[in-house]
């Protein structure tokens, strides 16, 4: 497991992105759940944010994409608005406790 942040340090409605190795994701935290997800969207497979840390739209209740604005749901990553409508980001596996948010083992079966 690799520990990415202390709980404190991602707050209900924010997200937060990471380089692990050279695999880009970032956390979002809705309702007190942490969801993980590649950094990567499925339109044109680069990045989504423009500034750091800053994943989701302004009313904080979805992941967006900054080049043209496709919208995700937070806790499933479903694109339900924009270019890549229907497609989903690649969630990752984590967890979290006291001592901080993790980053699971990842399959290795899965090409991230
Ligand atoms: S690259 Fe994300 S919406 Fe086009």
């Amino acid at each position: 497991m690799i520990r990415l942040c202390s709980p404190s340090e991602l707050a209900e409605g924010q997200s937060r992105g990471f380089l692990v190795d050279s695999l880009a994701l970032f956390l979002v935290r809705k309702e007190g759940t942490v969801y993980a997800y590649r950094n990567r969207c499925p339109h044109r497979g680069i990045n989504l944010h423009w500034q750091t840390d800053v994943f989701l739209d302004d009313s904080a209740s979805l992941i967006r994409c900054a080049t043209h604005g496709a919208l995700f749901l937070i806790d499933s990553g479903e694109c339900v608005a924009g270019p890549c409508a229907g497609q989903v980001l690649q969630a990752l596996p984590c967890q979290e406790d006291a001592q901080g948010i993790w980053l699971m083992p990842l399959d290795q079966t899965n090409e991230y």
